[in-house]
């Protein structure tokens, strides 16, 4: 029956998830800020890079020495919501990140935040990195171009729609947010 009480209960639910969609919705930098961004040192952000475990995943499986610079990715995380595979993010225009802007690559290292504004999966550990300073960003960035094109596609993630919708409502920041606020 539709009481009070139903109604109470439905309207709390419709609150609750106006409210999550809210907090998790996907934020991006203002083009303001990107233009302030400092000039990037790719020497420091090599040291950024080594410290980001960044090879760890985006170079491809078992890579060795300079084969960790090639970072054609493909290494695969199997999950409860499907295989997830880590991207080519060398400097590759059609395979990797060549035609990104550093707002681009700024966005989602800070906001967890695709070029086209869709959250990433929380298999990439953006929230390890959103409290990143915008040199580190801007020097990570500046390395990472100078490393050697990979023109081969990493293979794309295996995941159900669940999961692809899971990731626009930014799933892993319902958690996570919090660390955004203080
Ligand atoms: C634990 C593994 C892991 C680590 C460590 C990691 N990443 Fe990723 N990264 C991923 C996965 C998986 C994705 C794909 C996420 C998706 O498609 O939603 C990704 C996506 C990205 C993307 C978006 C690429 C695209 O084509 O849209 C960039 C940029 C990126 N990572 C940069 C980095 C950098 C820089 C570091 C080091 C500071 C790093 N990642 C560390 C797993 C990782």
């Amino acid at each position: 029956m539709f009481n009070r009480f139903t109604l109470v209960i439905f309207c709390a639910a419709v609150l609750g998830a106006a409210l999550a969609w809210v907090l998790s919705a996907p934020k991006m930098l203002p083009e303001q800020a990107i233009a302030q961004f400092p000039a990037g040192d790719a020497a420091a952000g090599e040291m950024v890079f080594w410290a980001g475990g960044c090879a760890s995943c985006h170079a491809r499986p078992k890579a060795d020495d300079e084969e960790k610079l090639k970072l054609a990715g493909g290494a695969e995380f199997d999950t409860p919501f499907g295989v997830f595979v880590a991207p080519n993010i060398s400097p590759d225009d059609e395979a990797g990140l060549g035609n990104w802007s550093l707002g681009d690559f700024a966005n989602a290292m800070i906001h967890g935040v695709r070029p086209d504004g869709a959250h990433y999966y929380p298999a990439f550990p953006y929230p390890s990195y959103n409290k990143m300073s915008h040199k580190d960003v801007a020097n990570l960035w500046a390395f990472l171009q100078s490393l050697p094109k990979v023109a081969e596609p990493a293979p794309a993630h295996r995941v159900g729609f669940r999961s692809t919708f899971a990731a626009h409502l930014d799933y892993g920041n319902c958690c996570l947010f919090v660390t955004k606020w203080w």
